[in-house]
């Protein structure tokens, strides 16, 4: 468990901390009962604001992982030239953004080749690990590559899980 969450600037935080510090003093004989009923609220609520604190700091990290991925597949992939189908002026179609097309240009030599790009927008069928390797390895589940001119990506850990996170965020809503 991360601490990140946890920041002083909060207020119930620190409305728990001042109470956890100065409760030794100023419980007595008369109201200990209650002395420690507030102070277990007190804790509560600064709990439920540490948590609320980490649930945004992991919501902001898996966004800014969407957006390293959007970056990666649109600006260094260029995963769209092959898995957008163009318009007649060669421009992609938007509406059909990384659902695989047929393929405007072919091999000029004979070599195995694909004429067709797949759908990778929601990755289906891929699961996560999986589809981290084969970014990370260029070697599919079925333990094969893919055949050209699909490259054979060799990107990190986290570019690869970036990618994955992105391409996952495109599945359509269920
Ligand atoms: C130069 C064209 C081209 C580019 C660029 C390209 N792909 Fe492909 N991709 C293909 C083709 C063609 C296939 C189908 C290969 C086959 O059927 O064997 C394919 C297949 C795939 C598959 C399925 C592989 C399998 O074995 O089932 C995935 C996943 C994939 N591409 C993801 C991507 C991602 C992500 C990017 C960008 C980071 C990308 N591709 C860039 C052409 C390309």
């Amino acid at each position: 468990m991360r601490f990140i969450g946890f920041r002083f600037k909060r207020p119930f935080t620190v409305v728990s901390v001042l109470y956890c510090g100065k409760l030794p003093q100023n419980s007595n004989k008369e109201g200990p009962v209650k002395a420690k009923i507030l102070l277990l609220i007190v804790i509560a609520l600064g709990l439920v604001s540490i948590l609320a604190g980490e649930s945004k700091t992991r919501d902001a990290d898996s966004s800014a992982k969407v957006e390293r991925g959007k970056y990666l597949v649109e600006n260094i992939g260029m995963c769209g030239d092959c898995h957008t189908a163009h318009n007649e002026k060669g421009e992609p179609i938007k509406e059909q953004w990384l659902k695989g097309t047929e393929l405007p240009f072919k091999a000029t030599v004979p070599m195995p080749w694909a004429d067709k790009s797949v759908n990778i927008a929601g990755l289906p069928g891929w699961e996560h690990d999986a589809a981290v390797k084969f970014f990370m390895t260029g070697i599919a589940y079925n333990g094969l590559p893919a055949r050209p001119p699909m490259p054979q990506y060799r990107y990190n850990r986290q570019d690869a899980e970036a990618i994955v996170a992105y391409l996952k965020s495109l599945a359509p809503a269920k």
